[in-house]
């Protein structure tokens, strides 16, 4: 229970953010694939699904509760909306802080049909009282009410249909025990290789009619930090530059161009991860720096930084995370053009011995 206070509820979109979030909401949904077959990436997971999928089909049962996890903009929705599809029942969708109260969720779970899928984003974000009331529901497909005060309060069970939980989260370790260990999958989303993002803009380019020449699908993938939907942004912003600035099809030119005037740099890095590795190196001579601190000095919500900025930094070597805090390394001095210097590494590596 205790990570759980880790969260705070700090990340509530600004009204900028909201507008520029339905834009890309809407631009992603028509580019969301429907099958398993159209979704790229992701190869082992997506046979192992194919398999339960087939599985559960010919016993006539829901799919086992699943709980995706990974920072965001993986295609953890995606995945359970292909789910269903292959399924061929419906995805009931709602997100963790939205389901306030029991009765909210008694709601959500008389509604589904046999062997629906429940998906609840942000699923470490759910009131533990509502956490509680999903357990029956998970294991015995039944929901306890309570019912009557003080010495007449009896508790009365509904079954609900056979369904499956798919419970979306940036970070498995935020979910209390009871919770993760109710789930029969667990499937933990890697960043994209950048064959996979390049493929993933061709076949974007494709669906919205634009042309895109090999080499710059790949110049947008190897700035997308590993993520579809950083790819499919950038594809959206270089096809307006494409328009307006250029000939309307999609180089390796209009490519550079485009980051460069997004201030997006080779290694895809936009301001806000460029400010981050610099707080570590310039003011805080390379780290260790807590995340507190980091959240502070950057303006940003602690969550923010550790399920957005961090996890490509740290998974391509720009950042490490020691007991007493994140450290900038060699690589991420190297990329900012600042240099490592022999007192750097020293106080790394005792840090790293600890
Ligand atoms: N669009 C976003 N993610 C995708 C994926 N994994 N495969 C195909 N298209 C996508």
């Amino acid at each position: 229970m205790a990570k759980r206070t880790e969260v705070t509820d700090e990340r509530a979109p600004r009204a900028v953010d909201a507008a520029v979030q339905g834009e890309e909401v809407r631009f992603e949904r028509s580019l969301r694939p429907k099958t398993l077959d159209d979704y790229i990436g992701q190869t082992k997971h997506k046979d192992n699904l194919r398999v339960f999928v087939e599985a559960s089909r010919r016993r006539g049962e829901p799919l086992d509760h699943l709980l995706l996890s990974g920072p965001p903009g993986l295609g953890k929705t995606t995945l359970a909306q292909i789910l269903a599809h292959e399924m061929g029942v419906e995805l009931h969708m709602t997100n963790g802080p939205v389901v306030e109260h029991k009765g909210a969720l008694a709601g959500l779970l008389t509604k589904l049909g046999k062997n629906d899928i429940l998906f609840i984003d942000e699923i470490h974000r759910l009131n533990p009282v509502v956490e509680e009331s999903l357990y029956p529901a998970m294991e015995d497909f039944r929901i306890d009410v309570m019912t009557g005060d003080g010495a007449f309060a009896s508790s009365i069970q509904i079954p609900v249909q056979p369904f499956t939980l798919i419970g979306a989260t940036t970070r498995t370790g935020l979910l209390t025990a009871p919770l993760h260990s109710r789930f029969g999958q667990i499937i933990r989303l890697d960043f994209y290789p950048v064959e996979d993002l390049a493929r993933i803009v061709e076949r974007s380019a494709s669906l919205l009619g634009v042309e895109v020449a090999k080499a710059a699908s790949l110049a947008i993938a190897a700035r997308a930090r590993g993520t579809p939907r950083i790819a499919n942004r950038l594809l959206r912003r270089v096809r307006d530059f494409a328009e307006v600035i250029g000939t309307g099809k999609i180089d390796e030119a209009i490519v550079a161009k485009s980051c460069d005037r997004l201030d997006i740099d080779s290694a895809g890095f936009d301001e806000m991860d460029r400010r981050l590795l610099r707080v570590i190196i310039v003011d805080y001579d390379g780290g260790p720096v807590g995340v507190e601190t980091l959240a502070a000095a950057l303006g940003e919500p602690r969550d923010t930084i550790e399920d957005v900025y961090e996890p490509y930094l740290l998974q391509q070597g720009y950042l490490g995370r020691t007991t007493r805090g994140r450290v900038a390394t060699r690589k991420a001095y190297e990329h900012l053009r600042v240099p490592f210097a022999g007192a750097v590494l020293a106080k790394q590596k005792e840090l790293f011995d600890e």
